[in-house]
């Protein structure tokens, strides 16, 4: 069972459609993916069309429940989701007072059976706060969507520095999975400018994957579709499929199956 997060603190970079199309072009390849929203604007859960129990991903920070009675059905038959509510903007207040709150999540995960799941999928709001926080402090590898259609490496600087403590303090075994290009126009110069800076500063951490500008893209989460359904046939659909085939055959580390 592989755990990747999907964070950068940049309000839409694009971390939700590289959640959504990502979990869904692992299923069609027959992986089993579990979602977990960390996002009060829960727009993961409805782009998936998550019918499961309300404030799944609350209770999982807040209560001590089975974690399983959390989950529910998506429109995809081989993911289930651990859908969000706005609820989840009071997580901080509920959890004042209590210990080791930057760990919760991954004391409640490690309940998780991993023969049931090939991927958990994280996604987290734009910011850099305790849900965050606890996503980084569970999983074991780290994806961070970068749009290029505007320069957006101005807050990667901080979040390098906060895996670096969370890696110290908290998840020795958090890994770099890769930076995602999203939003790339190969044919505005400054597009290529942004992709060349990324691959500048961060060389092999850059994926071979990149998710082109697609209007169609756009346009799915308006149908609770993924784009490998919504437009099977459109460019970004290959984008994805292609982005699902080389994280499985990246191992971060030793241990990491592919
Ligand atoms: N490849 C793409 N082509 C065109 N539009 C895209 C593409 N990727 C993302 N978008 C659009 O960019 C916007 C932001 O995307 P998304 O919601 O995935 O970002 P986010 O990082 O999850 O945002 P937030 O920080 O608010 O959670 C959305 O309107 C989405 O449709
Ligand atoms: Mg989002």
């Amino acid at each position: 069972m592989r755990s990747i997060v999907v964070a950068n603190q940049k309000g839409g970079c694009a971390k939700t459609t590289t959640i959504v199309n990502l979990a869904a072009s692992l299923a069609e390849l027959g992986q089993k993916v579990l979602v977990i929203d960390l996002d009060p604007q829960a727009n993961a859960t409805q782009w998936l069309g998550g019918s499961g129990p309300e404030d799944g991903s609350y209770r999982l920070l807040v209560e001590d429940g089975p974690v399983k009675d959390l989950w529910g059905p998506t429109s995809a038959e081989n993911i289930k989701i651990i859908g969000a509510s706005q609820q989840l903007s009071s997580v901080e207040r509920a959890l004042a007072g209590r210990v080791a709150i930057d760990s919760i999540l991954k004391r409640r995960l490690a309940t998780l059976q991993p023969q049931h799941w090939d991927f958990v999928l994280i996604d987290t709001p734009p910011t850099l706060g305790l849900v965050t926080l606890n996503a980084l402090s569970y999983a074991k590898e780290l994806l961070i969507p970068v749009t290029t259609h505007v320069l957006t490496l101005s807050g990667v600087a901080q979040l390098m520095a906060t895996v670096e403590t969370v890696k110290s303090l908290l998840n020795p075994e958090l890994e770099i999975l890769g930076f995602l290009p999203s939003r790339v126009d190969q044919r505005t110069r400054h597009s290529k400018e942004v992709l060349d800076l990324l691959i500048e500063e961060f060389g092999p951490l850059v994926l071979h994957s990149k998710i082109r500008e697609s209007i169609r893209l756009a346009e799915s989460p308006s149908y609770q579709e993924a784009i490998l359904t919504y437009d099977e046939s459109s460019g970004a659909a290959a984008d994805y499929r292609a982005l699902s085939k080389e994280i499985l055959a990246k191992k971060v580390k030793k241990g990491i199956k592919s």
